[in-house]
């Protein structure tokens, strides 16, 4: 348990230093909350590894395959050379590392279940930490990153998309929610995920119904004013 709690401790370090500097959402304090949720969902978990599951929690994001041209080996790479450094149990690397290869959204068409326990409650943890209003943080973040805009009438979700499709998708920030936030909630594997979700769904609904009605509350005055304008 000692040398756990020092591996911990380590890797917390390792990865606060490596994310310092991000500004996509995918910073350590992503990476915290995500290990402190799947803390918590480990509580109702008992047989997880709670090692692997604290390990693959803090680093999940520690390069994404979304800002190395799509290769998908690059953070495992990172991790493995990281925790070989740690006398860590090879079968242990290899879970972590399998779990960060594998967790990620990769579009609604493209299932992605996870094979284990560990991996299944590091996959909601992430998950949770896209949804509700530090979802809809990081979202506009990462769409601010990539030079998204925020919104645009003229072009409409992507749904149902291929792993192709996700990964090349251009659309503005707000589609996010409907290209992958809104499904979030279904596609927990975990009771204690699940429970936490419905919360943070809701707001979500919430948070477009008020976006949507500032646009066409907006879109509705300017129409007056132009028919009394031409009156
Ligand atoms: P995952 O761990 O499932 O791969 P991502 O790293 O793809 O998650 O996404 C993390 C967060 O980054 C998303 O929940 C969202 O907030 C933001 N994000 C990712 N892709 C987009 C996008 N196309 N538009 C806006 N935000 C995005
Ligand atoms: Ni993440």
């Amino acid at each position: 348990m000692h040398h756990d709690e020092s591996i911990i401790q380590k890797t917390i370090t390792f990865v606060h230093n490596r994310l310092q500097k991000e500004s996509s959402g995918h910073d350590w304090w992503h990476a915290e909350r995500v290990w402190k949720n799947a803390l918590y969902i480990c509580r109702f978990e008992p047989t997880a590894n709670m090692l692997t599951v604290q390990l693959a929690a803090l680093l999940h994001d520690i390069a994404d395959w979304k800002f190395h041209d799509g290769d998908i080996e690059v953070g495992p790479k990172v991790a493995r050379e990281f925790l070989t450094q740690h006398s860590i149990d090879d079968s242990v690397i290899d879970h972590v590392c399998e779990i960060m290869r594998t967790m990620s959204f990769k579009g609604e068409g493209v299932p992605a279940p996870m094979r284990t326990i560990e991996g299944k409650i590091v996959q909601d943890a992430d998950r949770l930490d896209a949804m509700g209003a530090i979802g809809i943080a990081r979202t506009f973040a990462f769409g601010g990153y990539t030079n998204r805009e925020i919104y645009n009438p003229t072009i409409a979700p992507i749904k149902n998309a291929t792993a192709e499709q996700y990964k090349n998708i251009k659309t503005p920030s707000i589609n996010h929610f409907y290209e992958k936030l809104l499904l979030l909630k279904n596609l927990m594997n975990t009771q204690a995920a699940k429970r936490l979700a419905e919360e943070r769904h809701a707001f979500m609904e919430l948070y477009l119904q008020m976006f949507f009605k500032e646009i066409n509350v907006a879109q509705e005055n300017a129409s007056q004013t132009s028919q009394n304008i031409s009156a």
